[in-house]
């Protein structure tokens, strides 16, 4: 044909492109021209998408001048997905995102050939949606006041909402909303409390946790409710899938309702399960009566699965391969690959490549029921602003895990991101860090006192660059080529890099020698085997981190404090501190007060003082706080340390009455 004998870039329907699926596509580009082929328009979009990163870096950002030229190199390639559903959550709630950003945000999944962007919608924190025949949602659901004081919040009119759905449709994504119930309903609640079991009323929660206000089970009025909002979605979504939540769900309300109690009778349901049961299904009835299908997070699988309910399997993989032996459809997101709010110190890029969506042990009769998985995006942590560091660079590995990678090679994928990361930056995404680096190993050598220190690099190629006298470790620090000891008390830093471009986040650990360092803790009673395994913490020389999980915090649950610290020889004291943590998310609580002694001969224990604090008990934090007594200076043989805990979590707390946990640190004798 004519087109043959042309330059140009020449789009194409074609039968024989066919094979491929309507996303797959064919891209050919030779000296002469660039044919993109596919038998649906999907396809000759994600052909565009190909095209654009075989540009070079930076060209839609920058507009060469006249004489510069842009060179692709020429290729054939016949391309398609793997999976049919490739996605991301974004949490709009925890924190609110902006238009423009939830655009953005869709552009970037486009880009990486991503089609499904899930809108989480209404929280416990806040109800982002406006529904016109309950305007309250958006007036008083849709903020919250924070334990600062300070107000947040925002929701999106109708409007917004049919703009962002037709940009998203006309970049190949459909965006499925999440309207969460029977759980996470208390900004809904705060607007409605006649839908609770008790009648409320309630605040729009200001804290990350699980909250026992649910919507009631037993009143029709929540129905009514529930099938009206849905009603203003459907007409806002096209999506055939509408996600109604279903996740972490406590019974608590259910089972002291009488409402509740009285359909549990009526329906002649087992327990509370099976009204959990029953409210999926009755949605899901309501849902499939106006021709759409629900999804639900994997607990929807509790008390018998709604008949036609697609499980989006989040706590691992299990609820998704129970689903899809029971023949439902499976969407795949273990938080142990694909929570992208979780540290990438702890998930990082290499493990979300290793991600498979079907799991090895699922029968391959079945694995068609896997339709694909979504990267999530939880904000607990995570206002808009930082948001793109939690997503990248992560969202690109997990684009290869869905669309199918071209090589399985995680070394071949790193050397390929490079460019990305050029294009990334030219466009403005802030980058977070890859994930560990290192592994890092900090002992006292026993009988010296010293710290050996082992790094054990992650990844061929990285520099590891560290200091110990407080400054910001550079590529002109000392860079690590074996095992080497810290004789004193320092801050070690750390910095890996790839090239010239740090790799991972800087790891501060700070090193105390002191008295105790090293002796044996002991404590009245029994420990068991975790408390065993935890108690060197409190002299092993190393200070904990902000992050609860390190390693570094010795913990008690609904108990106090009490330990003897002999010092091994008769010692100058003139200082004790001990710092514990504060995270009410973890249910992590400062003690209430702290009680120094000492004892020359190990037995008679004096006191030396006691310290109490100031933080307000419901501080978010996570914080830390140093208790410490100075007095003039004592011989001592022994220390001892006790911190009242509060035992259990204080009123105002979602968990009150509840299991609380004291955190403890170094106890530092000077
Ligand atoms: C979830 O992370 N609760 C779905
Ligand atoms: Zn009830």
């Amino acid at each position: 044909s004519s087109e043959m004998s042309e330059n140009g870039i020449i789009f194409r329907f074609s039968n024989q492109a066919r094979a491929l699926g309507e996303e797959g596509y064919r891209l050919t580009v030779t000296p002469a021209r660039i044919v993109l082929e596919s038998s649906a328009r999907a396809g000759l979009f994600y052909a565009v998408q190909t095209l654009r990163q075989l540009m070079p870096p930076g060209w839609e950002t920058g507009l060469p001048d006249s004489s510069s030229t842009w060179e692709i190199p020429a290729v054939q390639i016949e391309d398609g997905p793997d999976f049919p559903w490739r996605g991301m959550l974004l949490d709009c709630c925890r924190h609110f995102m902006s238009v423009e950003f939830v655009k953005q945000t869709i552009d970037w999944l486009a880009f990486y050939k991503l089609n499904r962007f899930h809108w989480h919608l209404t929280e416990d924190q806040g109800w982002r949606i406006e529904i016109k025949k309950y305007p309250r949602l958006a007036e008083i659901g849709a903020w919250r006041t924070e334990p600062d004081g300070t107000r947040h919040g925002g929701f999106y009119t109708q409007e917004e909402i049919r703009e962002v759905v037709a940009y998203a449709a006309e970049r190949f994504v459909t965006i499925v909303p999440e309207i969460e119930m029977p759980g996470h309903s208390r900004a809904a609640l705060a607007a409605y409390p006649e839908l609770s079991c008790t009648g409320g009323p309630f605040e729009v929660a200001n804290q990350w946790s699980v909250f026992k206000d649910i919507y009631c089970a037993g009143k029709e009025e929540t129905f009514a409710f529930l099938e009206d909002v849905l009603t203003e979605v459907m007409a806002l979504f096209p999506s055939k899938y509408i996600h109604i939540g279903g996740d972490e769900v406590p019974k608590v309300r259910w089972k002291n309702c009488p409402d509740c109690q009285a359909r549990i009778r009526r329906e002649g349901l087992k327990d509370e399960e099976e009204l959990q049961s029953y409210f999926i299904k009755r949605m899901e009835k309501f849902l499939n009566a106006h021709g759409r299908q629900i999804i639900g997070w994997d607990e929807i699988l509790q008390g018998g699965l709604a008949p036609g309910a697609t499980v989006q399997s989040w706590r691992g993989v299990e609820g998704g391969i129970a689903a899809a032996r029971a023949e439902h459809d499976v969407i795949m997101s273990p938080h142990t690959h694909v929570y992208f709010d979780h540290p990438a110190r702890f998930k990082g890029l290499k493990r979300v490549f290793s991600f498979q969506p079907v799991p090895q042990e699922l029968e391959p009769a079945k694995a068609g029921h896997v339709l694909g998985s979504e990267c999530c995006m939880w904000t607990e942590y995570a206002p808009q602003d930082v948001v793109n560091t939690r997503i990248f660079p992560r969202l690109l590995a997990f684009a290869e895990a869905v669309w199918g990678a071209s090589s399985k090679s995680y070394p071949d994928f790193w050397r390929r991101t490079a460019e990305h990361y050029q294009r990334l930056q030219a466009a403005g995404v802030e980058i977070g860090s890859e994930g560990r680096p290192f592994d890092l190993e900090v002992r006292l050598v026993p009988g010296k006192s010293a710290f050996k220190v082992v790094l054990k690099p992650q990844e061929p190629g990285l520099d590891l660059f560290y200091s110990t006298d407080g400054s910001a470790p550079s590529r002109a620090s000392g860079k690590y080529e074996r095992p080497f000891e810290i004789s004193r008390t320092a801050i070690l830093k750390i910095q890996a890099y790839w090239g010239e471009r740090p790799y991972g986040e800087l790891v501060e650990q700070p090193l105390l020698l002191h008295q105790a360092v090293g002796r044996k803790v002991q404590v009245a009673g029994k420990l068991d085997e975790r408390e065993q395994e935890e108690i060197g913490r409190l002299t092993d020389g190393l200070l904990g981190s902000l992050e609860t999980h390190d390693g570094l915090w010795y913990s008690r649950k609904r108990a106090d404090l009490n330990v003897e610290i002999p010092l091994g020889k008769k010692a100058k004291v003139k200082k004790l501190r001990v710092r514990f943590i504060q995270n009410t998310s973890r249910r992590a609580f400062l003690p209430t007060q702290v009680d120094f002694f000492l004892s020359e001969d190990g037995f008679e224990f004096k006191s030396v003082g006691s310290c109490a604090h100031s933080v307000p008990v419901l501080e978010r934090g996570p914080l830390i706080h140093e208790f410490q007594v100075e007095f003039p200076s004592r011989p001592a043989a022994a220390v001892r340390v006790v911190a009242k805990s509060l035992s259990v979590c204080p009123p105002g707390h979602p968990g009150e009455g509840e299991d609380a946990w004291l955190l403890a640190d170094e106890v530092v004798v000077e």
